[in-house]
């Protein structure tokens, strides 16, 4: 029977662990800070994270520092203590986005950036991934922006306990399986597309359905 007492030692319980957490993603990083001078950290690293980044992610493969959950947040980071994100090819497996993103700010230091690579929505690989839970477009992190940097469409504002500035927007064309088409992608459509914002723009609302791009690359900045 679920008694006061015994709810009361669950959530000491959960206090501890979260402490604990804490405490051992601070000895990490305080070695980390020692050895390079500042805190990236990767997140849903996979096995290919950097010897000067800290990698984060739910399988605990060769490389990975820390072992979480990040539908969950960041709980185990302190406020203002990263220097730089770094996130390749995660987000689109994250559900709980609005709040990983709120935690992404919180724990940033005033003008730390991070920067994400996303598959673009009309990758059509994408579709594929059944682990992957939400789409990404040229226009997804203008919703938690400042509206410096913007581009002809502007989007509503739906959040307004923080903001991101976007520093830079790329739309990647690639092939990873035809190389003929991959020199096409990454030498012509990829410099011709990111050439101006009005081609940015064209491209996303006229031409995804006959030349689909790979992925977005954006760099953020946290303002505090
Ligand atoms: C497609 S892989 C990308 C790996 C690496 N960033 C790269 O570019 O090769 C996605 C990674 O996100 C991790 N991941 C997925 N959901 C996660 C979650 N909720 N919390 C932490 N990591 C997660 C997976 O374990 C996996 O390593």
């Amino acid at each position: 029977m679920l008694t006061l007492k015994g709810l009361q030692n669950s959530w000491v319980k959960i206090i501890i662990r979260n402490n604990k957490k804490m405490e051992n993603f601070q000895v990490i990083s305080d070695a980390y800070h020692k050895k390079y001078g500042k805190i990236i950290v990767d997140l849903g690293c996979g096995s290919g994270n950097k010897p000067e980044t800290i990698g984060i992610d739910v399988l605990q493969l060769s490389g990975v520092d820390y072992v979480a959950n990040m539908e969950e947040g960041l709980s185990f980071i302190q406020d203002n203590s990263v220097d730089e994100y770094i996130t390749a090819h995660f987000l689109e497996h994250v559900a709980n986005f609005e709040h990983l993103m709120a935690e992404l700010f919180r724990t940033l230091k005033p003008g730390g950036t991070i920067k994400i690579i996303v598959p673009h929505f009309s990758n059509p690989y994408y579709y594929s991934d059944y682990t992957h839970k939400r789409f990404f477009g040229l226009y997804t992190f203008d919703y938690f922006s400042d509206g410096k940097n913007s581009l002809r469409r502007k989007t509503p504002k739906y959040n307004t306990s923080f903001q991101f500035s976007i520093v830079s927007r790329k739309l990647v064309f690639k092939s990873p399986n035809f190389q003929f088409l991959n020199l096409i992608k990454k030498h012509f459509w990829t410099r011709l597309f990111n050439s101006t914002k009005f081609l940015q723009s064209l491209y996303e609302e006229s031409f995804t359905s006959f030349l689909s791009c790979y992925e977005l690359i954006f760099i953020l900045e946290a303002k505090k």
